[in-house]
């Protein structure tokens, strides 16, 4: 049976924007994140905390997390590596942060320059800390069903960083296809190994939509009971770390999706459509989403 209810985190502020070649302004982050909240986006994901050499566009972390006008009920999340990152993070309130760990050891030293091991001793203390102040944990499993370097990635891969997150405390495990090549019964898999060490209700599916599968991933997940997606508006996106990754699966795609199949989500789709369309013209190109290409044509 499908969930009643599904809640979708915006990533398109960070994951989205990470990876553009020209810089967008603060002002112009800060107007998205208030379309997306005016949309109905409950979870939106704002930044990220990394260092500014690796990844230019979010060197503006501080002032983008300090100039957005927060609503009660919406959580602003943030990206944290190490402690580094989230001493300055925690300067800014975040509801929730991110750490990003990786499926594969080719990813881990490319993505975060360090091997999965130990990137664990530097998500520890950050847990820690994000507890004692309070905040919510949330784990990213990048390239749980492909990796650019290594290729083919095991569940039993996923399962092994799963155990990690679990360990240290990450309250929740976000499963990513960073490079968009699972399909269903894979993703099935790979979620199964996440459900064995989390409860559903603190388990997500991040997709990419690089070989088209992502709504079909998307809908294998809700039929395991799966609620929580992130996707970003206007399909924004694609990892620096992941040569050849599109964007995320388009906000507006999925819950188009989820209408369709009478799930509630708090949503407003023309709205969301209105942010996809702000964003898109600041980049200066069309939407990536369908949805969007048609609801804007009309
Ligand atoms: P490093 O070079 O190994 O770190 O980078 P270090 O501790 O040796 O420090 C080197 C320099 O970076 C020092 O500065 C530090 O101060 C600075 P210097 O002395 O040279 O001037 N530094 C920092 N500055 C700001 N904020 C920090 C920070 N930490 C160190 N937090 C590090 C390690 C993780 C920092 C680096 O590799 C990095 O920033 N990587 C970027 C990773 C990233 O943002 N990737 C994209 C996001 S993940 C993603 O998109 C996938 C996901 O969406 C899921 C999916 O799609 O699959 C989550
Ligand atoms: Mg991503």
């Amino acid at each position: 049976m499908l969930p009643d209810h599904v809640t979708l985190v915006d990533v398109g502020p960070r994951d989205g924007l990470q990876n553009e070649k020209e810089p967008v302004s603060a002002a112009h982050k800060i107007e998205l994140v208030h379309r997306l909240q005016a949309a109905g986006l409950r979870e939106i994901e704002v930044t990220s905390f990394v260092s500014p050499k690796w990844v230019p566009q979010m060197a503006d972390n501080r002032e983008v997390m300090d100039g957005i006008e927060r609503r009660p009920g919406v959580r602003y999340s943030v990206l944290t590596p190490n402690l580094k990152g989230l001493d300055a993070a925690l300067a800014t309130r975040p509801d929730e942060i991110v750490v990003f760990g990786a499926a594969t050891e080719a990813f881990s030293q490319r993505n975060i320059n360090c091997s999965i091991a130990e990137s664990f001793e530097r998500f520890r203390p950050v847990v820690e800390t994000a507890h004692a102040n309070g905040i919510k944990v949330r784990g990213a499993i990048s390239c749980a069903l492909g990796c650019p370097y290594q290729g083919e990635v095991s569940a039993d891969e996923v399962e092994r960083v799963v155990r990690l997150m679990k360990d240290i405390g990450v309250d929740h495990c976000g499963v990513a296809d960073t490079i968009g090549v699972g399909t269903p019964r894979k993703v099935q898999a790979a979620m199964e190994r996440a459900l064995r060490h989390y409860p559903i209700a603190e388990v997500s599916g991040h997709f990419h939509d690089t070989y088209g599968q992502a709504l079909v991933n998307i809908h294998a997940c809700l039929q395991m009971g799966i609620a929580i997606f992130d996707a970003s508006v206007a399909g924004l996106g694609g990892c620096p770390y992941a040569k050849g990754a599109t964007g995320n699966v388009a906000t507006e795609d999925v819950l188009f999706l989820l209408n369709g199949l009478g799930i509630e989500t708090g949503i407003d789709l023309d709205r969301l459509v209105d942010a996809a369309a702000f964003i898109s013209g600041v980049l200066g190109r069309k939407p990536v989403s369908r949805t969007g290409n048609a609801l804007l044509a009309k």
